[in-house]
C-alpha cells in the first residue's frame, strides 16, 4: 500500500524517482506523483493509474530539481483522482508532503486549521500536514531547525501511522521524513541521499540502508542524515549493509515477477535452510535463545498471520503439534484480538508476514505481548516492522518478493516453521528421533523436487487453457492437503478473479456439493497415504455429477480413472504442501495468463497491507 521514493543529490531528482515507484509497484496503486524543488518553487505531477503513464506526462520536463518526492497512492480517504494522489502541498505552497498510513483525527486537525485560516482541496486525510507544518512553521522561530522543529511539532499532533517525506521551498536544501507504524528506509549514498518504503526501490544506488525505527524524524541534506528518536532526541542509527543485488529486484528473462518468483522457488528453500541443518548435530538456532524450561511452560502456541502467511500456518500446524505436544491454534490476524484469546505468560505466539508490517499480524503480536505472551516474528524482510515488536525474529530467504501473489514466501515459511518445529522437538529433547531425521533429511531434498515440480508444467497449461473462463472451482483435500488447497483457492481468486472455495474433501456431502453440475472444475489435493481411498471416493461423488478433475498427486492413482492427473515426486506427509501447491500457483498464474490479466498486480489488491 503506497508507496514513497525520495531524493537528495546533484542529479536530477525525476528519473531517480520514476524508477524507485516502478520498484514498488508491487504494493498496489491507483495514482501517483512526484513533487521537486525548482529554483523557485515546488513542482508537482500527479495522474490517476499507472507510474508507467506518469512517465510519458509531457509534465515531467518541468521537473528539473535535484531534491524531490514521489508517491504511489493506494486509496483509503477519497477516491482514486488527480487531486487526492499524492504529493500533496499546503495553501501557501510552502511545502509538498508524501505520506503513507492514515492520520485518523484529520477532521478535527482540518477544523482546527480551517479556523485558522488555512483552505483544501483534496478528500485526503493527508492534506492536513503540510498544512499543519506551515502553521508550525510560522510559529517557529527562525534556525537552522526551523523546518524540522516544525515537522516535529506537526507529527505530535497526528493520530494513527504515517512515513512522511517532506521538502520545502523554504529550507531549499534539506528533506525531513518521520515514520510511525509505517515503513520506511534512508540509503546513504556519496554526496547524495535516498528515501524509500521497501529497500528495493533504491537498491541500485546504494546498499548501505538506515532502516527508521519508529518515531524517528530524520533530517537529510546531501551529505548527511541526522536521525532523533520519538523524544526529538539526537540518536546515532546504524546502516545495515544490504546483500541482495538489484538485479533480484528485476524480472530478468521472465515475463512476469509471479512467474519468476514461482521458479525461484527452489533455491528460496535452499537459502531458508541455509546452514541450519548440521550434520549428525542438532539444527542450529543459535539466533534465537528458546530454552526448555520455557518451552517446557508453554500451553499453547498461536500462529497469527493473513492470508498466505496464515495458510503456512496451516500447514505447520500439525508438525509442531507432533514434535512438541503443545497445543497449536492458528488465528487470522485480524480477529485474533477482537476475539479476546487466552493469551498469558504460558503463551508462545509466533507471527508470519512476509513483508513484516502487516497492520493487523503486527496489532496481534502488540495485543499477545501486552498480556505477557513470549513472541516469534518469522518475516522476510530485514529490519520490517514486525522484527522491531517481536521477542526472536527468523527470516527467510527467499529474497525480494515483488509480486503481489505470494509463492516462494509461502514454501519457505512452511520450510522455516518446520525448522523451527525440529529445534523446539530438540530442545525438549523429543525422543522422537526417527521421524526428525526423515524430515531433516526431507528437507533437504527438497529444492530438487520443486524443481522437478517446475519441470512438468505442460499439463497444469492445458489444463488452465481447458477452465479459464470458468466462473467457480473448487479445490479439496484432507488433512494436510486441505491446508494447500486454501492456498490453491486464494492464489486463484487473487489473479484471475474467478470465485474459488478450498473445502475439506469429507465436508463436500454436509451442503457444497449442491453446488457441483456438469462441467464444474474441481481440483483434488491428494497426499495423505493414509486417506487417498477416501479422497478418491470423494473426487468420484464429484465426478459422477459431471465434474472435471484435476488431482494432484504423489500417490499411485489409476489413470484410467481419472484423466487429469499432475504427479508430483514423493514426499513427507507433513512437507507435502510446499510440493503440492506448485502446480495449483502455476495453475492460477496460466488461468490469469490466459484471461490477459497482469498476475503481477491484480486489482484492488496490495502487497503490503499496512493499514488494518
Ligand atoms: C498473498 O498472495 C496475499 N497477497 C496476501 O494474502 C498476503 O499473504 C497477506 O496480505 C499477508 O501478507 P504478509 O505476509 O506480508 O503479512
Amino acid at each position: 500500500m503506497c508507496g514513497i521514493v525520495g531524493y537528495i543529490g546533484n542529479r536530477k531528482a525525476t528519473p531517480i524517482l520514476i524508477n524507485g515507484l516502478l520498484k514498488l509497484e508491487y504494493r498496489g496503486y491507483d495514482s501517483a506523483g512526484i513533487a521537486t524543488l525548482e529554483d523557485e518553487d515546488i513542482t508537482i505531477i500527479r495522474n490517476k493509474g499507472r507510474v508507467k503513464e506518469l512517465k510519458k506526462s509531457k509534465d515531467l520536463d518541468k521537473a528539473q530539481g535535484t531534491i524531490g518526492i514521489a508517491h504511489t497512492r493506494w486509496a483509503t480517504h477519497g477516491k482514486p483522482s488527480v487531486v487526492n494522489a499524492h504529493p500533496h502541498i499546503d495553501c501557501h505552497k510552502n511545502f509538498a508532503v508524501v505520506h503513507n498510513g492514515i492520520i485518523e483525527n484529520h477532521i478535527e486537525l482540518k477544523k482546527f486549521l480551517t479556523d485558522a485560516g488555512y483552505t483544501f482541496v483534496s478528500e485526503t486525510d493527508t492534506e492536513v500536514i503540510p498544512n499543519l507544518i506551515d502553521y508550525y512553521y510560522s510559529k517557529e522561530e527562525e534556525s537552522n531547525d526551523r523546518l524540522l522543529k516544525a515537522v516535529y511539532r506537526a507529527t505530535q499532533d497526528l493520530k494513527g501511522s504515517y512515513a512522511l517525506a517532506i521538502i520545502s521551498k523554504i529550507e531549499k536544501d534539506t528533506m525531513i521524513i518521520a515514520r510511525k507504524d509505517s515503513p520506511l528506509v534512508v540509503g546513504d549514498g556519496e554526496g547524495e541521499k535516498f528515501v524509500a518504503s521497501d529497500i528495493p526501490a533504491i537498491l541500485e544506488y546504494t546498499n548501505k540502508i538506515f532502516i527508521l525505527n519508529d518515531g524517528d524524524l530524520v533530517k537529510i541534506t546531501r551529505d548527511n542524515i541526522t536521525f532523533f528518536d520519538e523524544d526529538f532526541e539526537k540518536v546515532q542509527r546504524k546502516a545495515e549493509i544490504i546483500e541482495w543485488s538489484s538485479k533480484s529486484t528485476d524480472k530478468g528473462e521472465y515475463e512476469s515477477y509471479m512467474l519468476k518468483e514461482i521458479y525461484e522457488q527452489p533455491n528460496a528453500i535452499r537459502e531458508t535452510i541455509g546452514t541450519r541443518i548440521v550434520q549428525n548435530d542438532k539444527c542450529d538456532f543459535s539466533d534465537i535463545n528458546i530454552t526448555k524450561e520455557f518451552l517446557e511452560s508453554v500451553s499453547h502456541i498461536y500462529i497469527v498471520a493473513c492470508g498466505t502467511a496464515m495458510h503456512a500456518g496451516v500447514a505447520v500446524k500439525p508438525i509442531i503439534e507432533r514434535l512438541t505436544n503443545i497445543s497449536v491454534e492458528v488465528d487470522i490476524a485480524s480477529e485474533f484480538r477482537y476475539r479476546k484469546p487466552i493469551v498469558g505468560d504460558d503463551t508462545l505466539i509466533i507471527c508470519i508476514s512476509q513483508s513484516g508490517e502487516t497492520a493487523d499480524t503486527i496489532a496481534a503480536l502488540k495485543y499477545a505481548k501486552k498480556k505477557g505472551a513470549k513472541s516469534i516474528a518469522i518475516t522476510n524482510v530485514m529490519g520490517s516492522s514486525i522484527t522491531r515488536e517481536a521477542d526472536f525474529t527468523l527470516y527467510t530467504h527467499a529474497g525480494p518478493e515483488v509480486a503481489v501473489a505470494s509463492t516462494k514466501a509461502y514454501t519457505s515459511q512452511i520450510t522455516l516453521l518446520t525448522l523451527l518445529a525440529i529445534h523446539f522437538a530438540e530442545v525438549l529433547e523429543n525422543e522422537d528421533k526417527e521421524i526428525i531425521d526423515n524430515l531433516k533429511n526431507e528437507l533437504t531434498e527438497i529444492p530438487s523436487k520443486v524443481s522437478i515440480v517446475l519441470e512438468n508444467s505442460e499439463k497444469i497449461k492445458e489444463f488452465a487453457k481447458r477452465v479459464y473462463k470458468e466462473k467457480d472451482l473448487f479445490f479439496i483435500g484432507r488433512g494436510i492437503d486441505y491446508a494447500a488447497a486454501m492456498e490453491a483457492s486464494l492464489k486463484l481468486k487473487e489473479i484471475s478473479y474467478i470465485h474459488s472455495e478450498a473445502y475439506q474433501s469429507g465436508e463436500l456431502k454436509h451442503g457444497p456439493i449442491a453446488l457441483i453440475e456438469d462441467d464444474v472444475t474441481v481440483v483434488g489435493i491428494i497426499t495423505d497415504r493414509r486417506l487417498v481411498n477416501k479422497s478418491i471416493s470423494n473426487l468420484q461423488e464429484v465426478a459422477t455429477r459431471g465434474a472435471k478433475i484435476l488431482i494432484v498427486t504423489d500417490q499411485g492413482i489409476d489413470e484410467k480413472i481419472f484423466e487429469n492427473i499432475v504427479k508430483i515426486p514423493k514426499i513427507h506427509p507433513f512437507l507435502s504442501p510446499i510440493l503440492s501447491i506448485i502446480p495449483l500457483q502455476l495453475l492460477a498464474y496460466y488461468i490469469s495468463k490466459e484471461k490477459g490479466l497482469d498476475a503481477d498486480k491484480p486489482r484492488n489488491l496490495a502487497k503490503s497491507v499496512t493499514v488494518e
